[in-house]
């Protein structure tokens, strides 16, 4: 069980930001896999956040307009021995009002019925359309009658709105006791990289690796691997979302592991670390290991309260493309380069995202034109890369590559956490220097 005042006081605060629109929020349906068989059960994490309540086919209302006493209210799957005797346990709706603070609680099915009424009266009605598909139609449905009915009722919810600005506003600002928790991630999921590390040797399979990975994340107590976990030998580091895991590691290639554990309330690790398969870089290897080093670091001693994420990226950006000028694998100035994009055949994706809930967390980077302001609170990930390959087009007036740089791909990705006055680097204790990484 989590604490509960802290999802009241979450609750609080959306209801203040919430005014007098009524929010419906949809807990996440179970995936299938294939045939009649799911995916282990993963909640919706803007439901979640608000309620900590890990069942499926679950929705909550929030409804400031009502009286108190009346606020808060979940339909949930009632309990039904048949049921859980198949599939374990349900809170029901006893079970939502006494352990999860719900004001009121009816099952599911009773949904389409109870709704109208529920959200007469509010002024807007928050959903997020295009999200949810079993329950947008009764969204609709109970605001198109409000709508029909209006002349005569008087009253109508004005307008449906996104309540994501509202909601991921709060989530893009960690608490203190959500920062514990993205610890506890960083933690298991840095130790899974250094036992990863010392286990490789030429011969072993990329899947061998995960294993010793995910098993680490299951015996720490997570729930597994926040996204599909990329072992990548050689040239497969090129392709950045790798997930075969199914290549043996060749001596003499490097081998990148992006990999990152999800806690049991859904907080997750982001780590990417890579070395020599070997426990020797080349030269190239090292040269490019040594600039996406560089970058990574310069990077991360840039987060504090005030910069911005594009910041982040732009003193990357400025490393690599100098250090790549530097080698002879680009041409011209870094201005220029970086102006008209020649970099992109070497490193294509931004270098890094907001990390929370989820693993590619919400918020927004920038409000119009205005790149938002990095906080005390917020975390983000730094995971600067490249990427040397034939797979992409050598860009007009750039260099042609040496086979000798082909089939390098290299990502150091940290978790970082801006503080009052500066950051603190969540995965640190994942090595990353090259004399740790080699033996
Ligand atoms: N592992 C996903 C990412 O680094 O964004
Ligand atoms: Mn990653
Ligand atoms: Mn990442």
């Amino acid at each position: 069980m989590h604490d509960p005042s802290i999802f009241a006081q979450r609750r609080r605060r959306f209801f203040e930001q919430l005014g007098g629109a009524a929010a419906v929020i949809p807990a996440a349906a179970l995936a299938v896999h294939h045939a009649d068989c799911e995916w282990p059960f993963r909640q919706n994490s803007d439901f979640w956040y608000l309620t900590s309540f890990d069942e499926p086919e679950a929705v909550a209302l929030f409804l400031p307009h009502r009286p108190e006493g009346e606020r808060f209210v979940l339909f949930v799957q009632p309990r039904e021995a048949s049921a859980e005797v198949w599939n374990g346990f349900r809170w029901g709706c006893e079970g939502a009002v006494a352990a999860f603070g719900a004001d009121l609680a009816h099952p599911r099915s009773e949904l389409e019925q109870r709704l109208p009424e529920y959200l007469k009266g509010a002024e807007g009605i928050a959903f997020r359309v295009g999200k949810h598909p079993q329950v947008e139609p009764l969204v609709l449905a109970a605001w198109a009658g409000q709508l029909d009915r209006a002349p005569r009722s008087g009253s109508a919810a004005l307008g449906l709105v996104a309540p994501c600005p509202l909601l991921h506003a709060l989530r893009l600002r960690k608490g203190p006791e959500e920062l514990e928790r993205m610890r506890e991630a960083a933690r298991i999921s840095a130790e899974a990289h250094e036992l990863a590390r010392q286990v490789v040797r030429p011969g072993l399979l990329e899947r061998q690796v995960q294993a010793v990975i995910e098993q680490h994340f299951l015996e720490q107590g997570a729930r597994g691997p926040a996204y599909g976990t990329i072992v990548a030998g050689g040239d497969n580091a090129c392709v950045l979302h790798y997930t075969a895991n199914s290549s043996p590691l060749n001596d003499g290639d490097l081998l990148l592991i992006d990999a990152g554990c999800s806690l049991s309330d859904y907080y997750n690790g982001d780590i990417t670390r890579t070395f020599p398969v070997n426990g020797r870089f080349s030269g190239e290897q090292r040269a490019l290991y040594e600039l996406v080093l560089a970058a990574q670091e310069a990077a991360v001693a840039s987060v504090a309260p005030g910069f911005t994420a594009e910041g982040v990226h732009d003193t990357a950006l400025r490393v690599l493309v100098a250090g790549l000028l530097d080698l002879g694998l680009l041409a011209g100035s870094v201005e220029g380069v970086i102006e008209q994009g020649a970099y992109r055949h070497l490193y294509m994706h931004r270098t890094g995202h907001w990390l929370g809930l989820d693993v590619h967390d919400v918020g927004a980077y920038r409000l119009g034109e205005h790149h938002v302001e990095l906080e005390p609170g917020m975390v983000l990930t730094v995971e600067p890369g490249l990427y040397v390959s034939d797979r992409l087009p050598v860009p007009e007036g750039q260099p042609e590559i040496g086979e000798c740089w082909k089939g390098i791909g290299i990502r150091i990705e940290d978790d970082v956490a801006v503080t009052d006055h500066g950051h603190e680097n969540l995965t640190a204790s994942a090595l990353k220097a090259p004399a740790a990484l080699e033996r």
